[in-house]
C-alpha cells in the first residue's frame, strides 16, 4: 500500500496530520477520511483535475457526480444558485450531520465534480475530523464513498486500504463509524423536495421540517421503465461476490424457508451463508450465519451492514440468503441497499412468487 495511514482520535485530532492532510488535497492529492455515516475519499471540489483523479481512484462511471463536503454555513451560498427557505429550515434542524442536499450549482462548481449537472450536491458532516480535515483543505471537499465503485461502502479505514490503498495518497483512521450508511440525499431542484437516497434521517424526520416531501419513485426498482434520479442509486452496487436472496415474511416462516433454501444450496455444493438479525441467529445452523445485528437496536444493523457484506467476501461465498430488515426507523436505508446488494432478488417466505422450485 503506498497511501499514508494516520491514527487520528476525532477528540483530539492532532493538528499538524489534519494541516498536512489538508495540503495534499489543497495540491491536487486525495485523503480518504471518517464521516459519521461512511469513510470519504476527499479531492478538492473546486478543482476538476482533482475529481477527475476521483473517478479514476474509484473506477467510477464520471457520469456519476460527486457531494461537496463543508465545514461551515456560510460555505454553502457560493456553491449554489439559491438557497430555498424549506432548504435552510432543514440545515437548521440537521446539518452538521447524515444530511445531503442538492441545488442549482454556481459557476465555481466545475461540471467534472458534478458528473456533467447543472445541480450540486452537498452536504455539511459531523465528524470532528471531517470538519476540520475540510477548513484545513480550503472548504469544499468533494467526497463520495472511499470504495472502488461497486464495493460496499467503507466504514473503518482498513476497508478503504483494501479498495484504494495504491491510489490515494493519506488514510485518516478514526476508527469504525457511528451510522454505517450514506446520508439522506434530498432534491431541492424540485417542488416538493425529493428523497433521492434513503439514510439515517428518515422521511418522517423529514416531513416533521417540510411538511410535503417525496420519494424519488425510482427508488424502489419496481418500474424498470422509472430510473433513479441520483445517477448513483441505478448502479447494482453495495455487493459482495456472492449472488444473495432476500426472503420477505413472517418470521417463522422466513427461517424456514432460509433454512431449507440454505440447505438444498449447500447440498450443491454451494459455499452458503445466511445473513440474520441476532434475535434469530439460534435459529439457523452456526457455521453458515452470520448476524447483521439486533432488530432491536435497529441502528446496529447499519452500522455493520457493510462490514458483514465485505465478510462474505473474505470468507469466499457463492450464495447468500438474508432476511429482509425492514425495522421501524432505519428500515427503508437498509433495505435500499440490502436489495441492491441482492440485484433485486427478493422472495416471499410463503413461495407465493416463486410457483415451480425452490432453485436460486
Ligand atoms: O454519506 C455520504 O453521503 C458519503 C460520505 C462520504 O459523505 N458520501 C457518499 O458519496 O455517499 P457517493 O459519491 O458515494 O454517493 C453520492 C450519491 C450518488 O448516488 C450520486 O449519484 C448522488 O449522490 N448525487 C451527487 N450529486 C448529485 C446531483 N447533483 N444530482 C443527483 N444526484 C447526485
Ligand atoms: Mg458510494
Amino acid at each position: 500500500m503506498s497511501a499514508e495511514l494516520i491514527k487520528i482520535d476525532k477528540n483530539d485530532p492532532d493538528q499538524e496530520a489534519i494541516r498536512r492532510a489538508g495540503e495534499i488535497i489543497l495540491a491536487g492529492g486525495l485523503v480518504a477520511f471518517p464521516t459519521e455515516t461512511v469513510y470519504g475519499l476527499g479531492g478538492n471540489a473546486l478543482d476538476p483535475h482533482a475529481s477527475e483523479k476521483i473517478y479514476a481512484a474509484k473506477g467510477r462511471p464520471s457520469d456519476n457526480p460527486l457531494i461537496v463536503h463543508i465545514a461551515d454555513l456560510a460555505h454553502l451560498t457560493p456553491l449554489v444558485r439559491e438557497i430555498p427557505p424549506s432548504a435552510t429550515a432543514l440545515s437548521e434542524r440537521f446539518w452538521p450531520g447524515p444530511l445531503t442536499m442538492i441545488f442549482e450549482k454556481s459557476p465555481i462548481v466545475p461540471y467534472e465534480t458534478t458528473g456533467g449537472l447543472d445541480t450540486v450536491a452537498v452536504r455539511f458532516p459531523s465528524e470532528p475530523v471531517a470538519a476540520a480535515l475540510i477548513r484545513a483543505a480550503g472548504g469544499y471537499v468533494a467526497a463520495p464513498s472511499a470504495n472502488t465503485s461497486g464495493r460496499p461502502s467503507p466504514t473503518t479505514a482498513q476497508h478503504v486500504a483494501e479498495d484504494l490503498g495504491d491510489a490515494i495518497d493519506m488514510i485518516l483512521d478514526d476508527g469504525p463509524v457511528g451510522i454505517g450508511l450514506e446520508s439522506t440525499i434530498v432534491d431541492f431542484t424540485q417542488d416538493p423536495p425529493c428523497v433521492l437516497r434513503p439514510g439515517y434521517i428518515s422521511l418522517t424526520d423529514l416531513e416533521e421540517v417540510l411538511g410535503l416531501c417525496s420519494m424519488d419513485p425510482g427508488l424502489t426498482g419496481e418500474n424498470a421503465q422509472v430510473h433513479p434520479k441520483a445517477p448513483g442509486m441505478k448502479y447494482r452496487h453495495y455487493a459482495p461476490k456472492a449472488l444473495m436472496t432476500i426472503v420477505e415474511g413472517d418470521r417463522d416462516a422466513v427461517i424456514s424457508r432460509i433454512n431449507r433454501l440454505a440447505a438444498q444450496a449447500k447440498a450443491e455444493g454451494k459455499r452458503t451463508r445466511i445473513l440474520a438479525c441476532e434475535e434469530n441467529a439460534g435459529f439457523y445452523p452456526p457455521e453458515l450465519c452470520v448476524c447483521a445485528g439486533s432488530r432491536a437496536r435497529e441502528e446496529t444493523i447499519a452500522r455493520h451492514l457493510y462490514e458483514k457484506l465485505r465478510e462474505f467476501d473474505e470468507l469466499g461465498t457463492d450464495v447468500i440468503f438474508s432476511e429482509a430488515f425492514d425495522t421501524p426507523r432505519l428500515g427503508t436505508a437498509i433495505m435500499n441497499r440490502l436489495v441492491k446488494a441482492a440485484g433485486h432478488r427478493v422472495i416471499h417466505a410463503d413461495g407465493s412468487d416463486m410457483a415451480e422450485k425452490d432453485t436460486v
